[in-house]
């Protein structure tokens, strides 16, 4: 490294999970980024509410600011790092930063999925940089990989374990038998599951997450309200046992399907074979399994949030971004693998149009023809049963009845079961679980 080169100076905007990782990881890789950039990284500045100086990490009282905006604007900045989640004021002092002439890196999935196309357009229109790795599958290059190495296939699908919590609490169900309520209350303890665990549990989390993905791996922009949402609140131990006895693992899946005239982009539990590879990723690691016309499948593992692992996506970033501000090459042209201008609204196809296998569950009265039925009801909405599981009659007055279905249309599925419901056959209104056999 030239002695004399000019330190790249950043800012930091929070110092909290992810923004102490990032200082912890330029300081114990410092010198070794130093060489590979041919200049040193440091730390200027960070803006953080309720930050007290820490020595052991070079946080000095003279960095930490309170005054987020003052610090954006320094003309000694070059790279401001957002950090601090949330959609404002992030979003306002990312646009701040870009007018500055700052380059930015953030991880906030929640604002890039909510003000991404404004974002991008300010970036490229100012020409300047902005990286966003840790916004999905935190440790996973997952972005990188579809912006650079995947550039030259045609994406046909998307399909991501992208919410540690939730993948924390079906593996917890399935692996230890445990009800919903107790793996969500374990993973609250262990630190998995926030005290108000609704952004990641009802799948809003993995949503934001499918938007960045559909964009980066189509070129098609999309709105977190677009995206179809269910969360894994009411998937039971039952199910996830009936799953495994039919030979099916049970995940949250964050779906993107092109299709050419329309895509699907869906979060919801899912039914997946207990022999993919997606089936056996367990806890709080993501991945990302990709299908491209010329490559075929292709899967991409690793720790999907945490201090360091998403420290590492962040800290990539800036390095990348501080190697092409050294090399005067910035054009702000392709943060999304697109021109911004090329990436167009996606057609999003409703989830009454999707087609899917369903695992459906009955409590049904345990007399004699409920099968006969239910079947029939089916069969008149042109859904066929691929198989059943029914237990033997008993002394309960109900019975689950569990089927498999052949391929579907939702909507047909939906008037099914809203038709089965008023037979009064039923105690409760039938569970339903997506079948993905395509991944
Ligand atoms: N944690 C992960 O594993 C992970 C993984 C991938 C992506 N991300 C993303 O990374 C970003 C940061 O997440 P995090 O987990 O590091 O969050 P965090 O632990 O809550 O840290 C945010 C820090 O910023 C401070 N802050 C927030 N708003 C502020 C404001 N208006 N003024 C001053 N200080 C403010 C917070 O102070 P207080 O503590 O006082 O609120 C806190 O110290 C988020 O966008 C998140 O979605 C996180």
């Amino acid at each position: 490294m030239d002695t004399r080169a000019k330190p790249i100076k950043i800012a930091l905007l929070g110092c909290g999970t992810v923004g102490e990782g990032v200082v912890r990881l330029l300081r114990q890789n410092g010198a070794n980024l130093a060489s590979r950039l041919g200049a040193p990284l440091i730390i200027a500045g960070v803006a953080d509410r309720s930050l007290a100086p820490q020595p052991s990490l070079g946080l000095d009282e003279h960095l930490i600011t309170r005054d987020a905006a003052a610090l954006v604007r320094r003309e000694d900045i070059d790279i401001v790092v957002e950090l601090f989640g949330g959609l404002q004021p992030a979003g306002d002092l990312i646009l701040q930063a870009i007018r500055c002439g700052k380059d930015v890196v953030t991880a906030n999935k929640a604002l890039l999925a909510e003000r991404g196309a404004e974002i991008f357009a300010a970036v490229a229109e100012a020409k300047l940089a902005i990286g966003f790795e840790g916004s999905v599958g935190g440790g996973i290059p997952i972005l990188r990989t579809l912006r650079e190495a995947l550039v030259g296939d045609r994406n046909r699908a998307v399909y991501g374990i992208v919410n540690g919590t939730c993948n924390s609490i079906l593996s917890m169900m399935t692996e230890h038998n445990v009800e919903f309520g107790a793996a969500l209350e374990d993973a609250q303890r262990s630190g998995l599951a926030e005290a108000d665990p609704t952004l990641d549990i009802e799948g809003h989390d993995a949503a934001h997450k499918l938007c960045i993905l559909v964009t980066l791996a189509f070129g098609r922009s999309l709105s977190p309200s677009q995206v179809y949402t269910e969360g894994i609140s009411k998937i039971t131990l039952a199910d996830i046992s009936y799953a495994r006895e039919l030979g099916y693992t049970v995940k949250l899946l964050a779906i993107a399907k092109d299709h050419d005239d329309a895509i699907e982009a869906r979060v919801h539990p899912t039914m997946i074979r207990t022999q993919h590879l997606l089936a056996r990723v367990s806890g709080a690691f993501n991945a990302i399994y990709v299908y491209g016309d010329a490559l075929g499948p292709s899967m991409y593992y690793a720790r999907g949030a945490g201090m360091m692992p998403t420290a590492t996506a962040v800290v990539a970033d800036i390095l990348e971004i501080a190697r092409q501000r050294l090399a005067a090459a910035r054009t702000g042209a392709y943060p999304l693998g697109y021109p911004p201008t090329t990436v167009r609204p996606a057609r999003v196809k409703p989830i009454e149009d999707v087609v899917s296998e369903y695992y459906l569950r009955f409590m049904a009265n345990d007399q004699p023809g409920v099968l006969g039925r239910i079947a029939t009801v089916l069969g008149k909405h042109d859904i066929s049963i691929a198989s059943v599981i029914q237990q033997g009659r008993g002394v309960a007055t109900t019975v689950p009845v569990v089927m498999r279905t052949h391929q579907a249309r939702e909507q047909n599925l939906r008037d099914a079961l809203a038709e089965i419901s008023r037979l009064r056959i039923v105690d409760v209104a039938p569970a339903f679980i997506r079948i993905e056999e395509e991944v």
